[in-house]
């Protein structure tokens, strides 16, 4: 089972001809709401990849609450973990030019009082914990120390990169995913090579894999010195919001259910490859006979 300790938002989206510089007004024709937050887009992603999902976080007693639970409770992913609190829910603003590339900007409201002690008696050896960085660092320090006392796998995606502890964070982390830019600014910061090989493996050593995610040119992943470079498929690309979750969450799925490396990335590019073909960061998030289907056109070099 995998238990996702993370942020839960409504996602405010305008499509616009190009996204703004600092001052600048851009405008473009309406505007949608859809469920969104990394915690929750990744559990939504592992749940429709196969896997059983707990979501273990928070959301205000707002209007915006429902909304943003609405695809988690229809895909059955266990919600009873959720707290309604006094704040409001999580809020992202994001602006979407015709390329699919985004600018987001989040209010963490009621992600920012998720406690790690919510996760009381959820975990047991051999479940994953899959977290990210829109949770208070102290918190994501407490979830994956809980993680490892009971041996649970951690699959940790430091979006945004976590201001503090970062090298304590890493230590406890069995699976590390991150862009070109999380991995340039974690490795400014810890001292590595900034370069995705060098980057990819130098934290891909020992029983750790460590993933660089390349947009449209797909992945580059290390473990124990053993090197997956994986070509992602030609797809229609509206949207590359959620794309980084939806690949965390597949890959989460298939190292959860036993599947070997090489296949569970294979998955999760097909799946971060297809949630970039619809708007909205959950919208084209793929089911596993989908995933199954389009991983088989991922080339590993
Ligand atoms: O990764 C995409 C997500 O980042 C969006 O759904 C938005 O809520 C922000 O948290
Ligand atoms: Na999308």
């Amino acid at each position: 089972m995998i238990v996702v300790f993370g942020s839960i938002n409504l996602d405010l989206v305008i499509c616009v001809p190009r996204l703004p510089r600092s001052g600048e007004t851009v405008s473009g024709p309406d505007h949608q709401a859809f469920p969104g937050g990394k915690g929750a887009n990744q559990a939504l992603a592992a749940r429709r990849a196969g896997a059983d999902v707990a979501i273990v976080g928070a959301v205000g007693r707002d209007a915006f609450a429902d909304l943003a639970l609405e695809n988690l409770r229809g895909a059955g992913v266990r919600l009873d973990q959720v707290r309604r609190i006094d704040r409001a829910t999580g809020l992202a603003m994001i602006g979407v030019d015709p390329a699919g590339e985004n600018q987001i900007m989040v209010a963490a409201g009621a992600n920012a009082q998720v406690r790690s002690s919510w996760l009381e008696g959820m975990l047991a050896t051999g479940d994953t914990l899959l977290v990210q960085g829109e949770i208070s660092t102290a918190e994501i320090r407490g979830a994956m120390a809980r993680a490892r006392q009971v041996g649970a796998r951690t699959v940790f995606n430091p979006a945004p990169v976590p201001a503090e502890d970062l090298g304590d964070l890493l230590g406890h982390t069995d699976v590390l995913v991150v862009n070109e830019a999380e991995a340039e600014e974690i490795a400014r910061r810890l001292e590595a090579p900034a370069d995705r090989e060098g980057f990819a493996a130098h934290f891909g050593s020992g029983t750790r894999v460590a993933v660089v995610t390349l947009g449209s040119a797909g992945i580059v992943a290390y473990r124990a010195g053993e090197r997956f470079r994986m070509h992602a498929p030609e797809a229609d690309i509206l949207d590359t919001t959620g794309a980084g979750d939806a690949f965390c969450g597949a890959l989460a799925a298939g190292l959860d259910r036993g599947a070997r490396l090489e296949d569970a990335l294979r998955c999760a590019v097909a799946a971060g490859t297809l949630a970039c073909t619809a708007t909205g960061a959950q919208s084209s998030v793929p089911g596993d006979g989908e995933i199954a289907q389009f991983a088989l056109r991922v080339v590993r070099e």
